[in-house]
C-alpha cells in the first residue's frame, strides 16, 4: 500500500448515522437552551415556544432512533479496552506534552470511547426522561425526578459536544474529512490507529 492510498474509516451509514446524532442534538440544545432560560430569541426562530416544544420533542425522537443506530457503529470498539487506554489516560492522550509517548490506539482512541459511552449513557438518559415529560404529564412524582435527569443529562452532552466539535476540527486539522468522505490517507491512519491498521493488514479488521 502507498503512503497516499485511502482507506475506509467510516461506512456510508456511520456517515449518515453521525450527522443526524450531531444535527438532532445541535437543535435539540438550542431549543433546549431556550426553554429552560425562556429566551425569547431562540423561541421566535422557531415560531414561538408552542411550535418550538413540538420540533423540541419531534427532534427527539431522531435523536434517540439515531443514538441507538450508533450502537452498531460505536459499541463494541468502546467497550474494548486494554494497557494501551491505561497508558493513553497517563500521557493525556498527548494533548498535554508533544514529549508524551502515546501507546499504540485502534479505530477510536480511549478519549473518544469514553466520549461516546458517556454519550450514550446520558443521551438515553435524557431521551427517556423526555418521553417521559411528553407523554406522562399526568404523574407529577415523575416529572418531578424526570425534569431534574434530563436537566443533568443537558449539562453534561453540552459540556462534552463543544470540546467534540473542537477536536474533530480544529484541534486534529483533516479529521473532519472522515465523517464527510469516511476515508483517511494510509500514512495517518497508519500513524493514529497503527493497531487497527495491523489488523486490515492481517486480513482480519474491518
Ligand atoms: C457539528 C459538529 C461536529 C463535527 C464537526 C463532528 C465531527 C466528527 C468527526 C470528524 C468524527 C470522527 C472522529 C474519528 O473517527 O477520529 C466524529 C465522531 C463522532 N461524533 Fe461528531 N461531530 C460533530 C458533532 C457531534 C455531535 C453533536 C455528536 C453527539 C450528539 C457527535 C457524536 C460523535 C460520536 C459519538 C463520534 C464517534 C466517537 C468519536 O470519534 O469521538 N458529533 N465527529
Amino acid at each position: 500500500m502507498n503512503r497516499s492510498d485511502l482507506i475506509t474509516k467510516e461506512s456510508t451509514f456511520g456517515i449518515i448515522n453521525h450527522w443526524a446524532l450531531a444535527i438532532s442534538c445541535i437543535v435539540l440544545t438550542i431549543s433546549g437552551f431556550g426553554f429552560l432560560f425562556q429566551i425569547q430569541g431562540i423561541g421566535s426562530a422557531f415560531s414561538g415556544f408552542p411550535a418550538m416544544k413540538v420540533v423540541h420533542n419531534w427532534t427527539g425522537v431522531v435523536f434517540t432512533a439515531s443514538l441507538f443506530l450508533s450502537m452498531f457503529n460505536w459499541l463494541k470498539e468502546s467497550l474494548t479496552f486494554d494497557s494501551d487506554d491505561i497508558g493513553w489516560i497517563l500521557t493525556a492522550g498527548g494533548y498535554l506534552s508533544h514529549k508524551a509517548k502515546v501507546p499504540p490506539m485502534h479505530k477510536l482512541n480511549t478519549g473518544q470511547k469514553f466520549f461516546y459511552l458517556t454519550l450514550l449513557v446520558s443521551g438515553f438518559a435524557i431521551a427517556a426522561t423526555g418521553f417521559i415529560i411528553w407523554l406522562m404529564p399526568e404523574n407529577k412524582s415523575m416529572l418531578v425526578l424526570s425534569h431534574f435527569i434530563h436537566n443533568v443529562s443537558f449539562i453534561v452532552i453540552t459540556a462534552f459536544i463543544p470540546v467534540h466539535i473542537y477536536l474533530s476540527t480544529l484541534g486534529n486539522p483533516g479529521t473532519l474529512r472522515i465523517m464527510i468522505t469516511g476515508k483517511i490517507p494510509y500514512w495517518w491512519a497508519k500513524k493514529k490507529h497503527p493497531k487497527w491498521v495491523r489488523e486490515l493488514e492481517e486480513g482480519h479488521g474491518n
